[in-house]
């Protein structure tokens, strides 16, 4: 153990705001710590990168200046402007949370962690955000960042993803606040600090520890292990899906419809589908999209494949023309939209750059 190991330690925290106030980015959220904007930073920032997160906080916050604002809206609006960023249970479940703190709680966001993880969509983390940033409280938040700093800094080699790990980084962390020898540090500064510190500094690869204001005291950095942690257990594969696609045209016209299965993509519009677990030939794929949609002209339009979490989805989009409304009725619900409607319809990222070959390809006259 280095000599100001446990000094350097016992000030974690106080290096890490004193660090966060002079580096901290210039963030549209960060202004008043309003908990309005912090919520819905907090929620769109969750698996997605600031840089990526930014404009869609500027669309919303322009478009929906207040949490009534947002209430009123439609769902299709809400998804329609969270297109393109994913894992759209967020944007359905800020939407619903919007609605109740605007009519049952007078416009008001609880003050407290614990009241605010009553809401949906709002998780421990989420509520930690909120409750230390916007309300002053002392709870510690435990994100990507917080678990890789604390892992380097502290040497845990408790994996990450477990929940083994869960449990020590959040009582780590938790520790650093309320037994920081500044009595009056700030929460949400802290917290901030150690996740801007985990997302500008302290980075999974090429750490920039020259910039570290805590280096002295980081296990990793002193034992030359940066590299080794945080540990995490390696992860189950994918699943694998195969989604063929069955886009019908008629004039300028698309068939879609509102997907109504509790998914990753409720409430956003596609086009029917036929699902397998396993790769489709040609042929036959073409026999099954004439079998259900009558004998109409059908031709590859791409194929695209499409990483999630849990899941390797290989997409491929036929489209057809000459269908029969009947037997496509029968087979799949939907209805015909014109360009201009299926702009303003919300869709999987996927879908959206379908179309936008299709209409691509339309206005060149191919
Ligand atoms: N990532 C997610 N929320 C953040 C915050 N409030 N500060 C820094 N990085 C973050």
């Amino acid at each position: 153990m280095l000599k100001y190991h446990k000094e350097t330690q016992k000030n974690f925290s106080v290096r890490i705001v004193r660090w966060y106030r002079l580096n901290s980015r210039n963030l549209p959220w960060r202004e008043n710590n309003d908990p309005y904007r912090v919520w819905l930073s907090e929620v769109m920032l969750q698996q997605t990168r600031v840089e990526q997160g930014l404009p869609y906080f500027q669309k919303f916050v322009k478009k929906f200046e207040t949490i009534f604002k947002l209430a009123s809206a439609q769902e299709d609006v809400v998804l329609r402007l969270w297109q393109g960023l994913g894992y759209y249970s967020r944007a359905r479940n800020l939407h619903r949370c919007s609605k109740i703190i605007a009519t049952e709680l007078n416009g008001e966001f609880p003050a407290s962690a614990k009241a605010l993880q009553r809401l949906p969509g709002i998780g421990e983390y989420t509520a930690a955000a909120i409750a230390s940033i916007s309300f002053g409280e002392k709870v510690a938040v435990v994100d990507g960042n917080v678990f890789r700093v604390l892992s380097r800094y502290f040497g845990i080699e408790v994996p990450i993803n477990s929940s083994e790990g869960k449990k020590v980084f959040s009582t780590l962390a938790q520790q650093q606040l309320n037994e920081s020898p500044d009595p009056k540090l700030p929460p949400g500064e802290y917290n901030q600090g150690i996740m801007e510190l985990g997302a500008l500094v302290c980075t999974p690869r090429s750490p920039r520890c020259a910039d570290c204001p805590v280096s002295a005291g980081c296990f990793a950095y002193n034992k030359n292990l940066i590299e080794d942690l945080p540990v995490k257990l390696a992860k189950a594969g994918k699943r694998e899906r195969y989604l063929y696609y069955l886009m019908p045209i008629q004039g300028k016209s698309v068939w879609m419809k509102k997907r109504s299965q509790s998914d990753i993509w409720k409430g956003l519009y596609d086009f029917p589908c036929i699902e397998s677990d396993s790769e489709l030939k040609a042929a036959a794929l073409k026999q099954k999209c004439k079998s259900m949609a009558g004998h109409g002209e059908v031709a590859l339009l791409g194929s695209v494949t499409h990483l999630l979490t849990h899941q390797k989805l290989f997409i491929a989009c036929l489209t057809m023309t000459g269908v029969n409304e009947v037997s496509l009725k029968k087979n799949f619900e939907g209805k015909w939209y014109t360009q201009k409607e299926v702009v303003r319809l919300p869709k999987p990222k996927v879908i959206d750059d379908l179309l936008k070959i299709y209409f691509k390809k339309i206005s060149q006259g191919k």
